[in-house]
This record gives C-alpha cells, sequence and structure tokens, in this order.
C-alpha cells in the first residue's frame, strides 16, 4: 500500500474501497472480504445509508483484534441536509452512532449545496419530484462548525467534496484548520488537471471517486456512460502488462499522486482493485493515457439526480 500524507500528519491509504450504492446485506459481505484483501480505508457518506452496515463489520474486525482501530482510515461525509453550522454536531453523531466509533479520520461536506430538512428524509423533494433546496448555503459558517468536530476529537481531519476551485479558493481564505482533502470525481476522462494543481500547491490531498467511471449508476443518471476499461490504450498496457482494465485505471491515478476509492461488492474484483502496487506504467503508458483527458466534458456524476439542483447557487459545475 502507497499512502497520502495529510497536514494533520495522518496517512491515507491510496487505495480505499468505496461503499455508495451498495445495500446494506451486499455490502457487509463485500466489506468483510474487502478488509480481508487488505483495505483499510473506507469511504462511505450519511446519505448512502449504509454506515450501519459498516459499523457492524468494523465492530466485529475490532472486538476479535483482527485490526487495531489506528491501522483504519474511515471516511463519511455530512449530507447536504446538514450544511447549516447548527446540524453538524448532530450528523456527525449519528454517523458516529451508525459506524459505532468514537472519531472518524476524515469527515467531508459532501456537496457545496444544501436541502431543506424535513424530518430524516436524506433527499426531501416536491411533489414534481425536485430537490427542496435550502438556497442561502454559508460555507463560511459550515466550515466553522467543521472544524469544531476537529477540536471536539471527533474528526481527525475534515475535508471537502464536489466543491469546485472558486467554492475552495473562498473558503481556505477564512480557514483555520485547512481542508485536508478534497474528494472530487476524477478519472481517465476527468483529470481534473487546474483543480489538481490548485490542491498540490495548498497541501490538499486529492481523492478520485469514480475511478472506473461509474459504470453501475448508468440506470440513476438516466444516459449512457463512457467504458473507461474499453478504451483502446487502457486495454493496450493492461495486456502488456498482464494486468486488467481496471488495475491500470487505478494505478494510473495512484502513480500520479492520487487517492482512489474503487467500489466493488465482487470479492473477485475486490481483490483486483487493490492490486495495483506491484507494476508500474511506462513514462509513455502514463503520457498516452493523460492525452485521453476531456476535461469537463468528461464528468459523469452531474448530480442531474438531483432535480433542479443545478439552479442551488452554490451548484457547483
Ligand atoms: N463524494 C461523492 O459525491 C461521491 C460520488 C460518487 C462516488 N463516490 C465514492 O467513490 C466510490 C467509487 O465510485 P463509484 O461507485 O461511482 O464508481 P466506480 O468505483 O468508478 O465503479 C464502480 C462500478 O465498477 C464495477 N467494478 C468495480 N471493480 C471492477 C473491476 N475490477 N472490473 C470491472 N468492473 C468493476 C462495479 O461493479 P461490481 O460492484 O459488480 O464489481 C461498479 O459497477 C463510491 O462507491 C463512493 O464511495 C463519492
Amino acid at each position: 500500500m502507497k499512502y497520502i500524507k495529510l497536514h494533520n500528519g495522518a496517512s491515507m491509504p491510496a487505495v480505499g474501497f468505496g461503499t455508495w450504492q451498495a445495500g446494506e446485506q451486499e455490502l457487509e459481505a463485500a466489506l468483510e472480504s474487502a478488509l480481508e484483501a487488505g483495505y483499510r480505508h473506507i469511504d462511505t457518506a450519511y446519505v448512502y445509508d449504509n454506515e450501519r452496515a459498516v459499523g457492524r463489520v468494523l465492530a466485529r474486525w475490532l472486538s476479535s483484534g483482527r485490526v487495531a482501530r489506528d491501522e483504519l482510515f474511515v471516511v463519511t461525509k455530512l449530507p447536504p441536509t446538514g450544511n447549516r453550522a447548527d446540524r453538524v454536531d448532530k450528523y456527525l453523531a449519528r454517523s458516529l452512532e451508525n459506524l459505532r466509533l468514537e472519531h472518524v479520520d476524515l469527515y467531508l461536506v459532501h456537496v457545496p449545496f444544501g436541502f431543506q430538512e424535513r424530518g430524516d428524509e436524506l433527499h426531501p423533494a416536491a411533489e414534481d419530484g425536485s430537490i427542496l433546496a435550502e438556497l442561502d448555503t454559508d460555507h463560511a459558517s459550515l466550515w466553522k462548525a467543521m472544524e469544531r468536530q476537529v477540536a471536539a476529537g471527533r474528526a481527525r481531519a475534515i475535508g471537502l467534496s464536489n466543491f469546485n476551485e472558486a467554492q475552495l479558493g473562498r473558503l481556505l481564505a477564512g480557514a483555520e484548520v485547512p481542508p485536508a482533502c478534497l474528494q472530487v470525481e476524477m478519472h481517465l476522462y476527468l483529470q481534473q488537471r487546474p483543480l489538481r494543481a490548485f490542491c498540490e500547491a495548498r497541501g490538499i490531498a486529492l481523492c478520485a471517486y469514480s475511478p472506473l467511471g461509474s459504470r453501475g449508476t448508468s440506470k440513476l443518471l438516466g444516459k449512457e456512460l463512457p467504458d473507461l476499461m474499453g478504451d483502446p490504450a487502457v486495454k493496450e498496457a493492461a495486456a502488456s502488462h498482464g494486468r486488467s482494465p481496471a488495475q491500470v485505471l487505478l494505478r494510473f491515478a495512484v502513480q500520479s499522486g492520487v487517492a482512489v476509492i474503487p467500489k466493488s461488492t465482487n470479492p473477485a474484483r475486490i481483490r483486483e482493485n487493490i492490486q495495483v502496487f506491484d507494476f508500474e506504467l511506462t513514462d509513455e503508458e502514463m503520457t498516452r493515457l493523460a492525452d485521453l483527458d476531456r476535461g469537463p466534458a468528461g464528468r459523469i456524476v452531474d448530480f442531474t439526480f438531483l432535480k433542479g439542483i443545478d439552479k442551488h447557487p452554490e451548484f457547483p459545475f
């Protein structure tokens, strides 16, 4: 395993285990396989509605001594209904209870836009299906509440997800604890070069979500998704190293200094996705893959499944 150093001194494993769209039951089995395969970085979120399954598996591994708490790097995220300073305590407390942990290693603001709270609904929507957005989301006061989670020991590090460069820049200007990590969509066709340069210059680690192209979300997004694993350059590199296309995509990211959190519930693919530290792509292969960047046109997870959210003043894309 390779590690990425965060500015709080913690080491984030460069390959983590993604959990979006995995139901509780399948996730429990998958996380068992992942921990057995050597994953120690786990990425979940309050809105994935599966933290309890993560908590059950971690409790079994911790209580049996198969893993120590300080070997784990557990990440979860503040839901959009929690994007107000006075709601952060409550949502992190709920996540910690679900996860059966005293602290998370990294707590992320999941998205830069907020939703109204309506009971415990994760995605409150009007009758026509449009999201009940809260249009006055204020990042500065929200971040103060995130900083208090570090002081209280509930989060070792705090960070952001799906924020764009302008939003990140404004937040940094008033931050006492700068974000340790930015988690954004990043892969062969969306390489995020400007955002990466911005973060690298400020010591903010990057974590790439949907590194394999999120094939499973085609139905949710209501569109055909590009086939990253079928790209000729990926297939050729895979053949020349005797690896799978998925391993080439993941190796391309970690070899560029970025963490990845591929999701799988299939035990063989779970093992495959972490075996990316025993081969190296050549400079020619790295250049050929880098040239396939499509910039923002390569974005897959555009949040169109949240009807009307693109009207929010803090919609990032
Ligand atoms: N912060 C955010 O807003 C955000 C947004 C999206 C994702 N994420 C995080 O990032 C994680 C990964 O992103 P993602 O789930 O969108 O997509 P992904 O990891 O790019 O792709 C997952 C899909 O690829 C398949 N797959 C996995 N390994 C494979 C392999 N070796 N060969 C062929 N197919 C393979 C999986 O199917 P099987 O399960 O059948 O293997 C699944 O359909 C998420 O689970 C979540 O933790 C965060």
